[in-house]
């Protein structure tokens, strides 16, 4: 039995070589691998093979079975492979593949990137999953403040970590969550490094916000921060203002407007106007905050605050990507429509 089941073994697998097209192949199956085909009718005798060489039938078996399945895999691949082969027409218009392109809020990202680049800022990172005492104590923002509410942050569910005593108190310890501001980025800079400091850190940022047109629960900020001898508010309002201006281009008119941030002192929402343009029946939007530095955050960080002044400001990415390209809604940045996601394609074609 065993030695029939090899030899028929190698006939088949002849055949399977031997077989020149699917047609040939499927012949090849029906005779030898169907229900009714040679080997199934072969191996049905094993019921007869004495129990003592069942063992050594049975595995010659298997071994034949599975020699067969490989080998009939392997040549159905092959001609079908050879069939496209010979079914090409070089003459037939390509298949068109949609190229990939950046998204739109990542193209005004890198857009305002390559402006900071110009005006000699480096680029500063720091993680999404932030501890507390970067998002909050060293920013000059005390447990009893508002913004750490639990209802307005994202905390990781992490039991038996106590809430942080801040950096002056030596603590980098408490709860971890998701930041909700980039302005944890200029905590691990000055952290890390002396002054002169001129940096951006583009990312996103996470709030418990309620989802509508003009709110996400994730979203990209861009902070900025320069800490050097002598820096001035009208170093900040120069440079901010030069900014918006080359990203959004035009006639743009400008609003420092005096406003509260726990880490800058005097603080800013900077509003922005088109001539004759409005927005939303309004002609004002805001569009940044900033701000010179509170010295409580030098003092935070070890700087010396009588040696060193600077200034920093943050925003909303979407939100310039709106003013951008008049986008009425954020949420279209997120639903993966392609037909509005095209409109941003950088390829003609796309
Ligand atoms: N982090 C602030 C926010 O999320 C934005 C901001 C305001 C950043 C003033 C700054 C600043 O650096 O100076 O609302």
């Amino acid at each position: 039995m065993q030695d029939e089941i090899i030899s028929l073994k190698e006939q088949i697998l002849v055949a399977i070589a031997g077989a020149a097209d699917a047609d040939a192949l499927e012949a090849v199956r029906i005779r030898h691998l169907s229900r009714n085909g040679s080997l199934p009718q072969l191996l049905e005798k094993m019921s007869t093979v004495p129990k003592e060489q069942r063992p050594i039938v049975g595995k010659a078996a298997n071994e034949a079975k599975n020699a067969i399945a490989a080998a009939y895999e392997s040549r159905k691949t092959e001609l079908t492979a050879a069939a496209e082969a010979a079914d090409f027409d070089p003459t037939l218009p390509g298949r068109y593949e949609a190229p990939g392109s950046l998204h739109p809020v990542l193209q005004v990202r890198d857009r305002a990137i390559e402006i900071f680049r110009r005006l000699g800022f480096a680029l500063a990172d720091g993680p999404d999953i932030e501890n507390e005492v970067f998002n909050f104590d060293a920013l000059n923002t005390p447990p009893d403040h508002p913004a750490r509410n639990e209802q307005d942050t994202f905390y990781l569910k992490e039991d038996g970590l106590a809430p942080s005593l801040g950096l002056a108190a030596g603590s980098v310890g408490g709860r971890r969550l998701m930041r909700t501001q980039t302005s944890t980025v200029q905590i691990r800079t000055m952290l890390e490094r002396q002054p002169p400091i001129r940096i951006i850190a583009p990312g996103r940022c996470y709030r418990r916000d309620e989802i509508d047109a003009t709110h996400g629960m994730s979203f990209f900020q861009m902070e900025g921060l320069v800490v050097d001898e002598g820096v001035t508010l009208a170093d900040l309002k120069g440079t901010l203002e030069y900014f918006f201006r080359e990203l959004l281009g035009g006639d743009l008119k400008f609003r420092f407007r005096p406003h509260f941030f726990p880490f800058t002192e005097p603080s800013f929402e900077v509003d922005c106007a088109r001539t004759g343009s409005q927005v939303k029946g309004k002609e004002w939007l805001e569009i940044s905050g900033c701000g010179m530095v509170d010295p409580e955050v030098f003092r935070q960080v070890g700087y010396d605050e009588e040696k060193y002044t600077g200034y920093a400001f943050g925003f909303g990415i979407e939100r310039i990507a709106i003013m951008r390209h008049g986008i009425p809604d954020l949420r279209f940045f997120t639903e993966n429509d392609v037909r509005f996601l095209r409109q941003f394609s950088t390829r003609l074609d796309g």
